[in-house]
């Protein structure tokens, strides 16, 4: 493990504390890494799993992710723009920097702020439901450095477009901004819905590019959070398999496709399979951006898929399991040892789970190494792949 020592107290961000998002800054980073690799080794000695551990992989320690979401408030009768507070329960904090998002954050978070000061336009009230800025949404690409901004509102006022156009378009940054969107939501939900999508400014998405791929991503797309982290997995996954252009693959929680599109390039075909409708809409969008054609996406439950059209998959060279935090189920894991495939490559964002799943394959399937990723510095969370080759 190479991790450069740094002072903490020069690190630490203005923020730590108040702010919810990364409890571990006060630890060195070094700390955080060996602790996630000994959650590993506990979690494998738990589960009786005897094969190596490798070390964990780890990327920019600081401005790794990629989307954030801030909320509108009042805080002693002035209007704010940041995060929950943690020290002041029920209030938003006033946010200035985010070490994790972005080193333009403090730029774009005063500049929306100061402009809808100068407005007066009021915040919504999640309990009342009156009042008009809800949220402020901002997405960078981290290869490509491109901004894309969204303010989400209610109906109940009238936004000045054209000066928050002329607003944002005047902030000196280090990445590119290349989209402005206003999100008009009146849902009750408390959370960035996406009734109305209304470009003002610039292009409909950014571009990211890793390994060789590009992808669009749009105001209300699903991403991976640390892209430098997924290009290396992929890479990482790709090397393991070593595919020689025979192999079928089956790409179950697909999400935007990534993997099966960086995958296919060595593969007979490649099928993704991913739940949500604008999720697999997006995924066939990148294969064709690409130019990659042995791939093709389904919309359907993963279990349900295994369950319905299995028998056409028996026997598949590689499945890969790459599902949410909450992980599968047994009924999954009966349905995926029904298609019989060769090989399991398991990557989760949730250890406790995969390593729950990884009790059920145990019989018939063995991993050949654990190795994880810290996907999310400064947090609990981390990314652990494992491949797993029939007993
Ligand atoms: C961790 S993401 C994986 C994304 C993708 N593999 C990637 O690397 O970008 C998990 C994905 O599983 C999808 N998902 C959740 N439940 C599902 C289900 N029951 N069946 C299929 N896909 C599901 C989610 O919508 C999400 O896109």
């Amino acid at each position: 493990m190479d991790v450069t020592s740094f002072s903490m107290s020069e690190q630490l961000c203005q923020h730590f504390g108040d702010c919810g998002g990364c409890s571990f800054q006060d630890k060195p980073y070094r700390e955080q890494l060996a602790e996630k690799e000994a959650a590993i080794r506990g979690l494998a000695a738990a589960g009786g799993f005897s094969c190596p551990i490798r070390p964990i992989n780890h990327f920019h320690e600081w401005y790794y992710r990629n989307k954030m979401e801030f909320t509108f408030g009042e805080t002693d009768g002035e209007l704010v723009l940041g995060m929950n507070s943690k020290a002041r329960r029920g209030t938003i904090f006033n946010m200035q920097e985010c070490r994790i998002f972005s080193p333009d954050t403090h730029t774009i978070i005063d500049t929306m702020r100061l402009f809808c000061r100068s407005k007066g336009y009021s915040w919504h009230n999640k309990y009342t439901h009156k009042g008009f800025l809800r949220f402020f949404t901002a997405r960078e690409t981290k290869f490509t450095k491109q901004l894309m901004l969204a303010i989400v509102t209610t109906t109940q006022s009238e936004l000045d477009t054209e000066g928050l156009v002329a607003a944002l378009r005047g902030m000196k940054l280090e990445s590119e901004l290349k989209s402005i969107y206003h999100i008009v939501s009146d849902s009750w939900s408390d959370a960035v819905v996406f009734e109305k999508k209304i470009l003002l400014w610039g292009s409909e998405f950014v571009c990211e590019e890793f390994n060789g791929l590009r992808f669009n991503i749009g105001v209300d797309s699903f991403f991976q959070v640390n892209p430098p982290g997924q290009a290396a997995l992929y890479k990482k996954i790709e090397s393991e398999l070593n595919l020689t252009g025979n192999e079928r693959v089956l790409d179950l929680f697909c999400g935007v496709g990534s993997i099966g599109l960086f995958l296919a390039k060595a593969a007979k075909f490649v099928w993704g399979v991913e739940l949500v409708p604008a999720i697999i809409d997006a995924a066939k969008a990148n294969a064709e951006l690409n130019g990659i054609k042995n791939i093709s996406f389904v919309a359907e439950d993963a279990r349900k898929f295994l369950n319905t059209q299995g028998d056409f998959y028996r026997g598949v060279d590689v499945a890969i399991v790459n599902p949410p935090r909450c992980g599968t189920s047994p009924k999954f894991i009966r349905a995926l040892l029904r298609i019989t495939p060769k090989i399991i490559v398991y990557s989760s964002c949730n250890p406790v789970t995969q390593f729950a799943d990884l009790a059920l394959l145990k019989e018939e399937f063995e991993p050949l190494f654990f190795e994880p990723f810290d996907f999310f510095p400064h947090t609990r969370h981390m990314e652990c792949l494992t491949i797993l080759k029939r007993k």
